[in-house]
């Protein structure tokens, strides 16, 4: 069975339960610009799970890409990576814990509708109450029934296993005391695959002579599921309170579930890995049954997979925001296959390796052109990377002290990102003082907000600024587009983040280089001309007299606000717009039209960044 068989075979078991399948959202948040990252099936149905409405019903299941930057540390081990797909069902004041648990339970257990796997196996986790809530024993009650059903006597200590809240508590900002004000959450109960006292991994554990349990972290026991009963939402007061619904948030690891159907307990043997580490082994000439190599190899082919899926979804290598996570990924994964090889040409290759990441995820997420366009970001980086590879491992080797100025030195200088110097200077078994390194740290961090905001004259520029500037630069890119390409162009949506901006619209042909190049000429003209940008309220009829853009489809009240770029006479562009946007153009900087792609016969996509 390989994930895509298990993705289906869940699919088609919420399907016969009376769920409806929602495709995967992206992994850069919609309409949010504050999270960098979708980490949880849950929350692109945040709005859903506090009682909005949706279309299609009560009963939800999807696979949602995650990518948790937070986990990047921690690939390397048997069971971390950054990215996966979380399989999630959800009931909206539907269904609740008697339902859901039993569910999870039959679909890991069931021969012929489920995975089949030895509910001997299984272990489950609960909450053991705290923070005004009671201990679940509603959930021991039912687990307890449940393996009843398999001829199984579990209770406290054999099988089920009660936590605090550090551990069976779950909100997007952990446990209760963390949580703001308006946010959801719940006790939960998870279940754990035992890969056996047996199994090597085991025995490599620096913990095996002591007694271990589900959450011991020596690879015997794999998290493969948990069933959040999300039913409070945190008060101003500190308090929780009941919400007018109660939700089930399930979310189940993909990977992890193969490898138990597998009885291994290295995920990077599994369907979506195994390619990869090929890959890695005929690149590196070195194989991945031998112990050093190991963790290299699985923090090179995780990291690829996540880039791959990142760019896919419109994130390009940057200095700031989701760019800036991907550029880390990408020289963490070079430089780990530089010490493998010792080879500075060989890390040119790594982009070849994204061949078998997108033809084994051709279905369900990626298109046949994504692999050039994928390989072409990823050979980008790393060439401009690779130049400075070799001069500032040599900074770092010659340099028997080495402090916080001088990492900093080392990113600017060799584009070296901070946290990759820290690791290397490990490797090399160096001293670094780890708060001098912090305090570098911030104070680069408040220097890239302070050079990303050097394009916004007036000052300091925070991300909202930024958000505000894309918001403008999305008009320019319209009324640019029409003038090059005709009024046959039609805005069809945008997406913007702190990082760039997104723009679909109506065109049937592949967009020309030399066509490329006179858009981002003419948007750059009209920033250098500084045009003023102007809102006025009017009564819809007169704008679109004026001729001013509105967007099909979308319903407009009768008075509506208009804003105007460049002279009133002869405006370069006029559409309708809630806003905001910046008062003048000499609040832009430059602009790049990054990538495009086609989104069907009709539609195409443009990406553009501020330089
Ligand atoms: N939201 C839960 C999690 O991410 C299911 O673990």
């Amino acid at each position: 069975m390989t994930i895509h068989d298990i993705r289906q075979k869940y699919f088609d078991f919420m399907q016969a339960r009376g769920h409806q399948i929602i495709p995967s959202s992206s992994l850069v948040p919609e309409g949010d610009a504050t999270t960098l990252f979708t980490s949880a099936g849950m929350q692109p149905m945040m709005p859903y799970l506090l009682g909005q409405k949706h279309p299609l019903g009560a009963r939800l299941a999807d696979s949602q890409k995650c990518f948790r930057s937070q986990d990047i540390d921690e690939v390397g081990d048997n069971r971390h990576t950054t990215f996966f797909e979380m399989l999630g069902n959800w009931s909206l004041g539907d269904y609740f814990k008697k339902e859901q648990l039993k569910y999870f339970f039959t679909f890991l257990t069931d021969k012929k509708v489920g995975l089949g796997l030895d509910p001997h196996r299984l272990s489950v986790s609960v909450f053991a109450g705290g923070s005004g809530v009671d201990k679940d024993e509603e959930a021991i009650q039912i687990w307890q029934n449940l393996f009843a059903t398999v001829g199984i006597q579990a209770k406290e200590g054999v099988h089920i296993f009660p936590y605090p809240a550090k551990k069976n508590w779950w909100s997007r900002s952990g446990t209760p005391d963390q949580m703001p004000t308006g946010e959801p959450g719940g006790p939960d109960s998870e279940v754990f695959f035992d890969f056996g006292v047996e199994n090597k991994l085991h025995e490599l554990s620096p913990w095996k002579d002591e007694p271990c349990h589900i959450n011991c972290d020596c690879g015997r026991f794999m998290e493969i599921g948990n069933s959040v009963f999300m039913q409070y939402v945190k008060q101003a007061d500190g308090s929780l309170k009941e919400l007018p619904q109660k939700n089930i948030d399930f979310g189940g690891g993909l990977t992890r579930l193969e490898a138990a159907v597998r009885d291994d307990p290295d995920m990077f043997n599994i369907s979506s890995l195994a390619p990869v580490i090929q890959e890695i082994e005929k690149l590196s000439e070195h194989s991945y049954s031998v112990e050093e190599h190991r963790s290299s190899m699985r923090i090179i082919a995780d990291h690829l997979t996540a880039g791959s899926f990142l760019i896919k979804d419109g994130v390009f290598p940057s200095n700031k925001g989701q760019g800036y996570v991907l550029r880390r990924l990408l020289r963490r994964a070079a430089i780990k296959l530089y010490f493998l090889t010792s080879d500075r040409e060989s890390i040119l290759k790594l982009p070849e390796i994204v061949r078998v990441i997108t033809d084994f995820y051709a279905h369900p997420y990626f298109d046949p052109q994504d692999y050039p366009s994928i390989q072409h970001t990823i050979t980008t980086e790393i060439s401009k990377f690779s130049h400075s590879l070799d001069r500032g491992l040599k900074e770092l080797e010659k340099n028997p002290q080495v402090d916080g100025k001088f990492a900093f030195d080392l990113y600017q200088n060799y584009g070296f990102p901070l946290e990759i110097t820290a690791e290397i200077l490990a490797q090399m078994g160096k001293q670094v003082d780890l708060k001098e390194f912090q305090a570098e740290f911030e104070k680069h961090k408040e220097l890239s907000r302070t050079s990303s905001a050097g394009m916004f004259k007036g000052g300091l520029a925070d991300k909202s600024q930024v958000v505000t500037a894309y918001h403008t630069a999305t008009h320019l890119l319209h009324a640019s587009l029409r003038r090059i390409l005709g009024n046959r162009v039609e805005q069809k949506g945008s997406n913007i983040t702190a990082d760039r901006l997104r723009f679909d619209f109506s065109y049937t042909e592949k967009i020309t280089d030399e066509q490329i190049k006179a858009i981002e000429d003419l948007i750059n003209k009209k920033i250098a001309e500084k045009l003023s940008v102007v809102r006025e309220e009017m009564p819809k009829e007169d704008a679109l007299k004026q001729g001013a853009l509105a967007f099909f489809g979308q319903k407009y009240p009768e008075i509506v606000s208009v804003y105007t770029i460049g002279p009133k006479n002869n405006f370069f562009s006029k559409e309708l717009c809630g806003g905001p946007h910046v008062e003048s153009l000499a609040e832009l900087a430059k602009i790049n039209i990054v990538k495009q792609e086609s989104l069907g016969a009709t539609t195409r996509r443009l990406y553009l960044q501020f330089v």
